[in-house]
């Protein structure tokens, strides 16, 4: 008698749960911020039936875990995180090409990754490298304004600073490759160990370090612009900087994943994800980037990134994995091993 209830219990909560995920099913990487992430799984489900699992990790970190997965693919497609790591996971066969109907769109920034990899990634938004600090932290410990890369070398800000570890984060390998960009190899490489006498503690995530900053843990983060904003915006009392000498930036990417086992709902997330409309609802989440279809609205709060000097950053070279892979053990030999 109670197995037939159990039973008859279970064939109910089956045929509920069905036509909710009447669409089958999808497993969704994601490297932007957890609400962010979230809010795509919610609105995706909603919209198509279909039920997503998702994992957050950074964008060098989900690379690092779709390779390891490569011989039995457990993801379906990759969302957010900056460009390189998705440039690099194209080079290396882990993703698969797609020709969105949205395409026509688009930025032409957001398809210049499409056309590199034959239509492996493409760009779902671009944000500017920057950094942020605590106003009253910093006034608190009588610290200089920092307005420029160069004025976070001043020995005043010795332990003030937080970045992520360039091999997990793509902010911070943003980070490293913008120095190189802007002062060459050697002057990159010297800024990065100038730095790292700074740095008080390097995290997993790129965003981490803002966030303790506005906790006031930390007086310095390096991150985005769009992410010291969002802080701003929360109340936090945090100053986005944008330096003075130029910077880099991300076309931050979406890549559908090479023997996706959920092949055609990896191409309906994709679409989805570069629907003007649900771009729209980044603001929800205080995720300030900027949109890459022409029809999505930015929020008024956002940086306004015209303003902002940015480098020609060389996506096509830092996103290789020839490069990419150099910078990183240059980085692990030569800038984490000293002493700070
Ligand atoms: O927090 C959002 C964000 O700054 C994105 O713009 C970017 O693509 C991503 O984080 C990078 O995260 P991480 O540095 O942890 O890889």
């Amino acid at each position: 008698m109670r197995i037939i209830r159990i039973t008859l219990l279970s064939l109910l909560l089956l045929m509920i749960a069905l036509p909710l995920y009447a669409g089958g099913r999808l497993t969704y990487y994601c490297s932007t911020d957890i609400p962010w992430c979230e809010l795509m799984k919610k609105e995706f489900e909603k919209r198509t039936g279909i039920r997503v699992s998702m994992t957050r990790a950074s964008s060098g970190e989900t690379l690092t875990k779709i390779r390891a997965e490569k011989s039995n693919p457990k993801g379906d497609v990759w969302w957010g995180g900056t460009g390189d790591p998705h440039l690099q996971a194209a080079e290396e066969g882990l993703s698969q090409a797609y020709n969105s109907p949205k395409l026509s769109e688009l930025h032409d920034w957001a398809k210049t990754p499409h056309q590199a990899t034959g239509g492996k990634t493409v760009g779902i938004y671009l944000g500017a490298l920057g950094f942020g600090y605590n106003r009253e932290l910093l006034a608190k410990k009588g610290l200089p304004v920092p307005k420029c890369w160069n004025d976070l070398l001043h020995s005043a800000y010795k332990d003030e600073i937080m970045m992520a570890y360039p091999s997990t984060s793509g902010t911070a390998y943003t980070t490293l490759a913008s120095m190189v960009q802007l002062f060459g190899e050697e002057g990159g490489f010297n800024y990065m160990k100038g730095l790292h006498k700074n740095i008080s503690q390097y995290t997993k995530s790129g965003s981490a370090g803002i966030k303790a900053s506005a906790r006031g843990e930390i007086t310095v983060g390096i991150v985005f612009v769009h992410g010291a904003v969002k802080q701003a915006v929360s109340g936090f009392p945090i100053e986005a900087v944008s330096p003075c000498e130029g910077t880099g930036y991300e076309i931050g990417s979406v890549s559908i994943i090479k023997g996706a086992r959920n092949l055609e709902n990896a191409k309906k997330f994709v679409d989805f994800a570069l629907t003007a409309d649900v771009q729209s609802r980044s603001a929800e989440v205080k995720s300030y980037q900027v949109p890459s279809n022409k029809n999505a609205v930015s929020a008024p709060e956002a940086p306004d990134v015209s303003s902002i000097k940015l480098i020609d950053y060389n996506h096509a070279l830092y996103g290789s994995k020839v490069e990419r892979t150099r910078l990183l053990k240059k980085w692990d030999a030569e800038v984490k091993v000293l002493p700070r």
